[in-house]
């Protein structure tokens, strides 16, 4: 195998085209440093004809300055997964390297820490036809290697190369090398992968990887890479139903209108009939357009615009599908998620859900169990930890065109991103829709809200107070609803501690449990207002994320939140219950300001301090807000 330098653009044109001649497999590698992974990908690199990362950079930018050259769509080809990635905007760290023999080219995503493998199999990888699996063979099969196996299983990845690393310490011994092998293999007969394949290996010395070892006489099968360029590569199934989500209209001149996306699934020509969903209509497609040429058909991964025969509406994150095999639409999923952050998700917590091209609300609705990856055993649970892995129901603000992930993985895998931080916490994949969700109609109110608030005399709304334990929300409270009371407006306050003695007495003070206690008295208040009330709530709603979730919910009605700012030691002084006390003595565990966090809010509607302004002042200041 030769090495590659490519300096000039003729050389990278006739690189490209005879690397276009190949096909391509994509792989991950999952292991630690530890395992020898670098060393392993570091040698493969070396051996195998390699293009650096830094070249490959360059190159494009050489022939993008050269415009459409032959070799310019197959680069783009080649750099297509890390450009979707990018303009979702998802946080990964994910290298891709690109190489290639004479028998095939191949794109390697690997990450540089132990932190980031999941992140990186689920988002970056999620295409991949190989996982190559290191295992340390003075260690054996340890959890990280079930980790990573669980996950490339989830992630539907067909074929396991098992690397069986550093035989060097253990003297090539065949009965260790065997020994590793029936281990996973037990393990893996309740995982989905169609082949496994071990192999002895020392990446240092470079026995087995691209040359066969004389010092493994005793193992009669593949390298390597012997293996890589000869794994079935799983064809892109053009016969499945079209799948094309719409990542931008284009719209460059008032007579042209086209839908710009990548093909999921499927293929498109014109005269094709398709369904644009959600919405659910119908049209032709007149033209399946690259750059300024008219294409006779658009294949799987094709980026590519289409123009229909009508004016129908279409906007970003729309799907257009054969209307013959439409796909489903849903706003409840059951999914299998990977959770990837610090900060548990916990049952009942709105995220941003990125799906598609598609971005919208989605509230953690049930976390049915999380599994123990070491047994594969399945525990029940409220909260997901960081790289716990869950059976978890989600559930949207509105319906969205899916799949599920084992016929399409584009449009049946999604990430979860944290509304503030906007981190990418979760990523999961849908296993089916929920039809629950469409077993369910609200209904409309019959009574107008005008007729109503005529009848009341006021219009409903909430008014949420937030602040520590002591901060003085229910003093405050009361003495809002007095003089509302006074004034002849019909009102009720959601107090914490009575909420917590009925509907929500099953709830304790976990960071979970309050995620839920918030979301039910969110919940009632809507009704309230909705039935026309001032509904006053007195929560330490200590969260960001849930508040932000209680505005949204009640946007409708009209929502206040109002801070009472106290500082902690104020608080902490007037202790009315004698609960700081408590806590300091450490009977009181998860006690708000103390050992369990409040999020001041950023932006209340108003900010009101009780130790500074008299209670008759605050309800002056609260009247005027309302
Ligand atoms: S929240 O955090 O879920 O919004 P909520 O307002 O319902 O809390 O309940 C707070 C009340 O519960 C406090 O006023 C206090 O009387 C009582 N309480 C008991 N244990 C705790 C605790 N660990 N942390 C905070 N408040 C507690």
């Amino acid at each position: 195998m030769s090495t590659m330098q490519l300096s000039t653009s003729e050389e990278v044109n006739e690189y490209l085209k005879q690397q276009n001649q190949l096909d391509l497999l994509r792989f991950i590698t999952c292991g630690s440093v530890d395992d020898g992974k670098s060393t392993l990908i570091g040698r493969m690199l070396y051996e195998a004809q390699l293009v650096f990362e830094d070249q490959v950079a360059s190159l494009l930018k050489d022939s993008k300055k050269l415009g459409t050259q032959g070799g310019d769509i197959d680069f783009a080809l080649l750099v297509d997964g890390l450009a979707a990635e990018r303009e979702q905007g998802i946080t990964i760290d994910v290298a891709y390297r690109f190489f290639g023999t004479d028998h095939r080219k191949f794109i390697v995503a690997d990450t540089p820490g132990h932190e980031q493998y999941t992140r990186n199999m689920v988002t970056g990888a999620s295409t991949a036809d190989v996982a190559v699996i290191l295992v340390d063979a003075s260690q054996g099969v340890l959890t990280q290697t079930r980790r990573h196996s669980f996950l490339t299983s989830l992630l539907g990845i067909p074929n396991v190369l098992l690397a069986i690393n550093k035989m060097d310490l253990v003297g090539f011994d065949e009965a260790v090398f065997d020994q590793i092998e029936a281990d996973y293999r037990a393990f893996a007969e309740a995982l989905t992968f169609k082949s496994i394949t071990a192999i002895p290996l020392s990446a240092l010395q470079g026995d087995n990887v691209i040359e066969r070892s004389s010092r493994t006489t005793w193992y009669s099968g593949p390298t390597l890479l012997g293996f890589l360029e000869t794994v079935e590569i799983a064809a892109d199934n053009n016969a499945a139903s079209f799948r094309f989500p719409v990542q931008w209209v284009n719209r460059p001149h008032a007579d042209f209108r086209g839908f710009a996306g990548t093909v999921a699934a499927g293929s498109i020509a014109p005269g094709d009939a398709v369904q644009i969903l959600p919405s659910g209509k119908d049209a032709i497609i007149h033209e399946v357009v690259l750059f300024d040429k008219s294409l006779p058909k658009a294949l799987p991964k094709q980026s590519v615009t289409l123009t229909l025969d009508r004016e129908v509406d279409v906007s970003r994150g729309d799907v257009i599908v054969s209307a013959e095999q439409p796909c489903e639409v849903s706003d409840q999923f059951d999914t299998s998620l990977v959770w990837m952050d610090q900060e548990p998700g916990y049952v009942g917590r709105g995220y941003d859900l990125m799906l598609g091209s598609r971005r919208i609300n989605a509230t953690l609705t049930d976390i049915k169990y999380k599994v123990n990856v070491n047994t594969l055993e399945q525990s029940p649970t409220r909260d997901l930890a960081l790289n716990d892995i869950g059976r978890v129901t989600l559930s949207l603000d509105e319906p969205i065109p899916f799949t599920p992930y084992s016929d399409c993985r584009d449009l049946g895998s999604f990430i979860l991103v944290d509304r503030f931080s906007k981190t990418t916490v979760g990523a999961g994949m849908v296993n089916y829709g929920l039809r629950r969700a469409q077993n369910i109609h609200p209904r409309s109110p019959t009574i107008d809200p005008k007729g109503r608030s005529q009848l009341m005399g006021h219009v409903g709304k909430v008014i949420w107070l937030t602040g520590l334990s002591g901060s003085g929300k229910s003093t405050v409270a009361d003495a809002f609803e007095r003089r509302l009371f006074d004034q002849g407006v019909h009102s009720s306050i959601l107090d914490g501690d009575n909420m917590r003695t009925g509907l929500n007495r099953d709830l304790g003070f976990t960071e979970g449990d309050r995620v839920e206690n918030i979301r039910r008295t969110a919940e009632v208040a809507k009704l309230m207002a909705g039935a026309g009330l001032v509904v006053i709530v007195a929560l330490i709603s200590p969260f960001r994320s849930e508040r932000s979730m209680a505005r949204e919910l009640l946007k409708g009605q009209g929502f206040a939140e109002v801070f009472l700012d106290v500082s902690l030691e104020v608080a902490e002084s007037r202790d009315p219950k004698g609960l700081y006390k408590k806590a300091r003595r450490g009977e009181l565990p998860n006690f708000t300001g103390i050992d369990s966090p409040y999020e001041a809010p950023e932006s209340a509607d108003l900010r009101l301090d009780t130790s500074e302004s008299s209670i008759d002042a605050c309800v002056d200041q609260l009247m005027e807000l309302l």
